[in-house]
Protein backbone atom coordinates (compact mmCIF):
# COMPACT_ATOMS: atom_id res chain seq x y z
CA UNK A 1 0.00 0.00 0.00
CA UNK A 2 1.49 3.15 -1.32
CA UNK A 3 0.81 5.33 1.81
CA UNK A 4 2.23 2.95 4.04
CA UNK A 5 5.28 2.84 1.85
CA UNK A 6 5.33 6.60 2.57
CA UNK A 7 4.75 6.50 6.01
CA UNK A 8 7.79 3.93 6.66
CA UNK A 9 10.18 6.43 4.23
CA UNK A 10 8.70 9.10 7.21
CA UNK A 11 9.85 6.83 9.82
CA UNK A 12 13.17 5.70 8.62
CA UNK A 13 13.97 10.16 7.74
CA UNK A 14 12.82 9.96 11.65
CA UNK A 15 9.85 12.67 11.15
CA UNK A 16 7.71 10.40 12.66
CA UNK A 17 7.48 9.21 16.75
CA UNK A 18 8.31 5.94 17.71
CA UNK A 19 4.93 3.72 17.54
CA UNK A 20 4.74 1.58 14.40
CA UNK A 21 3.27 3.03 11.24
CA UNK A 22 0.01 1.36 12.05
CA UNK A 23 -0.66 3.50 15.27
CA UNK A 24 0.09 6.32 13.55
CA UNK A 25 -3.02 5.67 10.32
CA UNK A 26 -4.96 4.56 13.44
CA UNK A 27 -4.38 7.49 15.31
CA UNK A 28 -4.77 9.55 11.80
CA UNK A 29 -8.09 7.73 11.55
CA UNK A 30 -9.38 8.82 14.87
CA UNK A 31 -9.49 12.30 13.30
CA UNK A 32 -11.17 11.57 10.30
CA UNK A 33 -13.78 9.71 12.58
CA UNK A 34 -14.30 13.31 14.52
CA UNK A 35 -14.41 15.12 11.38
CA UNK A 36 -17.19 12.62 10.47
CA UNK A 37 -19.09 12.88 13.46
CA UNK A 38 -19.41 16.65 12.90
CA UNK A 39 -20.46 17.69 9.78
CA UNK A 40 -22.98 16.63 7.58
CA UNK A 41 -22.32 18.27 4.11
CA UNK A 42 -18.62 16.93 3.26
CA UNK A 43 -18.41 17.91 0.00
CA UNK A 44 -16.34 21.33 -1.27
CA UNK A 45 -13.87 21.38 2.09
CA UNK A 46 -10.72 22.96 2.63
CA UNK A 47 -8.67 21.61 5.33
CA UNK A 48 -5.06 23.14 6.63
CA UNK A 49 -2.87 20.81 8.39
CA UNK A 50 -0.44 23.20 10.99
CA UNK A 51 2.66 21.50 11.36
CA UNK A 52 2.74 18.92 9.03
CA UNK A 53 6.04 16.56 8.87
CA UNK A 54 6.06 13.50 8.48
CA UNK A 55 2.80 13.63 7.17
CA UNK A 56 0.23 12.41 9.56
CA UNK A 57 -2.62 12.78 9.89
CA UNK A 58 -2.31 15.01 6.70
CA UNK A 59 -1.56 11.98 4.14
CA UNK A 60 -3.86 9.77 5.61
CA UNK A 61 -6.92 12.63 5.10
CA UNK A 62 -5.55 13.58 1.86
CA UNK A 63 -5.94 9.56 0.57
CA UNK A 64 -9.21 9.25 2.54
CA UNK A 65 -11.18 12.67 1.56
CA UNK A 66 -10.30 11.87 -2.27
CA UNK A 67 -12.16 15.71 -3.09
CA UNK A 68 -10.78 17.60 -0.30
CA UNK A 69 -8.54 20.59 -1.14
CA UNK A 70 -5.51 20.61 1.79
CA UNK A 71 -3.16 23.21 2.27
CA UNK A 72 -0.10 21.31 4.69
CA UNK A 73 2.21 23.69 6.34
CA UNK A 74 5.70 23.06 7.26
CA UNK A 75 8.47 25.47 8.36
CA UNK A 76 11.27 23.23 8.02
CA UNK A 77 12.83 22.47 4.34
CA UNK A 78 13.46 18.64 4.24
CA UNK A 79 10.44 18.38 5.33
CA UNK A 80 8.35 19.81 2.97
CA UNK A 81 10.33 18.25 0.44
CA UNK A 82 9.21 14.70 1.63
CA UNK A 83 5.57 15.83 1.94
CA UNK A 84 5.35 16.88 -1.83
CA UNK A 85 7.11 13.95 -2.95
CA UNK A 86 4.29 11.91 -0.74
CA UNK A 87 1.33 13.86 -2.56
CA UNK A 88 3.32 12.90 -5.38
CA UNK A 89 3.55 9.27 -5.09
CA UNK A 90 0.02 9.62 -3.89
CA UNK A 91 -1.13 10.96 -7.09
CA UNK A 92 -3.09 13.45 -5.53
CA UNK A 93 -3.69 15.91 -8.61
CA UNK A 94 -3.80 19.91 -7.85
CA UNK A 95 -5.72 19.56 -4.90
CA UNK A 96 -2.83 19.52 -2.08
CA UNK A 97 -1.38 23.21 -1.62
CA UNK A 98 2.82 22.35 0.44
CA UNK A 99 3.55 26.01 2.19
CA UNK A 100 7.08 25.70 3.93
CA UNK A 101 6.97 28.66 6.06
CA UNK A 102 5.64 29.68 9.84
CA UNK A 103 2.23 29.07 9.94
CA UNK A 104 2.12 32.33 11.79
CA UNK A 105 3.27 33.74 8.57
CA UNK A 106 0.21 32.12 6.02
CA UNK A 107 -2.47 32.41 8.31
CA UNK A 108 -2.10 36.63 8.33
CA UNK A 109 -2.34 35.90 3.98
CA UNK A 110 -5.64 37.82 2.89
CA UNK A 111 -5.38 35.03 0.72
CA UNK A 112 -6.71 32.41 3.35
CA UNK A 113 -7.92 33.63 5.94
CA UNK A 114 -11.44 32.89 6.65
CA UNK A 115 -11.43 30.47 4.24
CA UNK A 116 -11.06 26.99 5.73
CA UNK A 117 -13.27 24.39 7.20
CA UNK A 118 -11.34 22.28 9.43
CA UNK A 119 -7.82 22.87 10.71
CA UNK A 120 -5.85 19.86 12.20
CA UNK A 121 -3.03 19.47 14.69
CA UNK A 122 -0.94 16.84 16.14
CA UNK A 123 1.69 17.44 17.79
CA UNK A 124 2.03 20.99 16.51
CA UNK A 125 2.15 22.86 19.77
CA UNK A 126 0.62 23.30 23.90
CA UNK A 127 -3.55 24.67 23.32
CA UNK A 128 -2.41 28.68 23.65
CA UNK A 129 -0.23 28.37 20.37
CA UNK A 130 -1.88 26.11 18.57
CA UNK A 131 -5.79 28.00 18.95
CA UNK A 132 -4.11 31.30 18.07
CA UNK A 133 -2.32 29.71 15.14
CA UNK A 134 -5.05 28.28 13.75
CA UNK A 135 -8.08 30.70 14.03
CA UNK A 136 -7.50 32.74 11.44
CA UNK A 137 -7.94 29.90 8.54
CA UNK A 138 -11.51 29.21 9.92
CA UNK A 139 -14.30 30.10 8.30
CA UNK A 140 -17.01 31.33 10.91
CA UNK A 141 -19.10 27.85 12.82
CA UNK A 142 -16.23 25.61 11.41
CA UNK A 143 -13.63 23.34 13.22
CA UNK A 144 -9.98 22.86 15.00
CA UNK A 145 -9.16 19.29 15.72
CA UNK A 146 -6.90 18.30 17.83
CA UNK A 147 -5.68 15.60 19.01
CA UNK A 148 -4.86 15.23 22.58
CA UNK A 149 -1.56 13.98 24.70
CA UNK A 150 -3.39 10.74 26.85
CA UNK A 151 -4.39 11.45 30.24
CA UNK A 152 -4.73 15.35 29.81
CA UNK A 153 -7.37 17.05 31.49
CA UNK A 154 -9.49 19.80 29.94
CA UNK A 155 -6.07 21.82 28.65
CA UNK A 156 -8.76 24.54 26.80
CA UNK A 157 -10.71 25.95 29.47
CA UNK A 158 -9.40 29.79 29.79
CA UNK A 159 -11.16 32.97 29.37
CA UNK A 160 -8.13 34.05 26.88
CA UNK A 161 -9.56 31.60 24.51
CA UNK A 162 -12.28 34.35 23.92
CA UNK A 163 -9.99 36.48 21.61
CA UNK A 164 -9.28 33.58 19.40
CA UNK A 165 -13.10 33.29 19.00
CA UNK A 166 -12.83 29.55 19.57
CA UNK A 167 -14.69 27.86 22.07
CA UNK A 168 -14.23 24.05 23.24
CA UNK A 169 -16.93 21.79 21.27
CA UNK A 170 -16.40 18.37 22.40
CA UNK A 171 -13.78 16.09 23.51
CA UNK A 172 -13.86 12.42 21.50
CA UNK A 173 -12.49 9.60 22.76
CA UNK A 174 -12.21 7.57 19.56
CA UNK A 175 -10.23 3.98 19.62
CA UNK A 176 -7.12 5.17 19.20
CA UNK A 177 -6.99 8.78 20.57
CA UNK A 178 -8.31 11.10 22.03
CA UNK A 179 -9.92 14.85 19.64
CA UNK A 180 -10.65 17.44 20.95
CA UNK A 181 -13.22 19.52 18.56
CA UNK A 182 -12.88 23.62 19.12
CA UNK A 183 -15.31 25.63 16.95
CA UNK A 184 -15.07 29.44 15.63
CA UNK A 185 -17.88 31.21 17.17
CA UNK A 186 -16.33 34.74 16.70
CA UNK A 187 -13.95 36.56 13.98
CA UNK A 188 -10.43 36.65 16.12
CA UNK A 189 -8.87 39.40 17.71
CA UNK A 190 -7.08 41.73 15.06
CA UNK A 191 -3.79 40.85 16.59
CA UNK A 192 -3.76 37.26 16.33
CA UNK A 193 -1.59 35.24 15.11
CA UNK A 194 1.21 37.37 16.38
CA UNK A 195 4.56 37.38 14.56
CA UNK A 196 6.62 33.81 14.50
CA UNK A 197 7.80 32.45 17.64
CA UNK A 198 5.95 35.09 19.56
CA UNK A 199 2.63 32.77 20.56
CA UNK A 200 5.15 30.20 21.56
CA UNK A 201 7.28 32.53 23.84
CA UNK A 202 4.25 34.22 25.35
CA UNK A 203 1.65 31.91 24.84
CA UNK A 204 -1.95 33.35 25.53
CA UNK A 205 -2.67 31.62 28.73
C1 LIG B 1 6.38 17.22 16.48
S1 LIG B 1 6.20 17.46 14.77
C2 LIG B 1 4.64 16.71 14.44
C3 LIG B 1 4.47 16.41 12.98
C4 LIG B 1 3.21 15.65 12.61
N1 LIG B 1 2.01 16.47 12.75
C5 LIG B 1 3.07 14.38 13.44
O1 LIG B 1 2.23 14.35 14.35
O2 LIG B 1 3.81 13.43 13.17
C6 LIG B 1 5.80 19.21 14.67
C7 LIG B 1 6.07 19.78 13.29
O3 LIG B 1 5.57 21.10 13.25
C8 LIG B 1 6.51 21.95 12.63
N2 LIG B 1 6.27 23.30 13.18
C9 LIG B 1 6.30 23.65 14.50
N3 LIG B 1 5.97 24.96 14.64
C10 LIG B 1 5.74 25.44 13.38
C11 LIG B 1 5.36 26.72 12.88
N4 LIG B 1 5.16 27.74 13.68
N5 LIG B 1 5.19 26.85 11.55
C12 LIG B 1 5.38 25.78 10.70
N6 LIG B 1 5.74 24.56 11.13
C13 LIG B 1 5.92 24.38 12.44
C14 LIG B 1 7.86 21.36 12.99
O4 LIG B 1 8.86 21.72 12.08
C15 LIG B 1 7.56 19.86 12.98
O5 LIG B 1 7.80 19.29 11.73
Amino acid sequence: MVLEEILLHAKKLNYLGKPPVQDHILNAKGFIQTIQELETNLEQVKLVDLGSGGGVPALILIDYFKNWEFILIERKEKRAEFLSWAVKKLNTGKRIEIICDEVENVARSSKYEATVDFVTARSFAPPPTTAECACRFLKKNRYLVVSEPPNTTNRWLNTALNETGLVPLKTTKQENGTFQTLELLEKPGNRLPRRPGVPRKRPLW
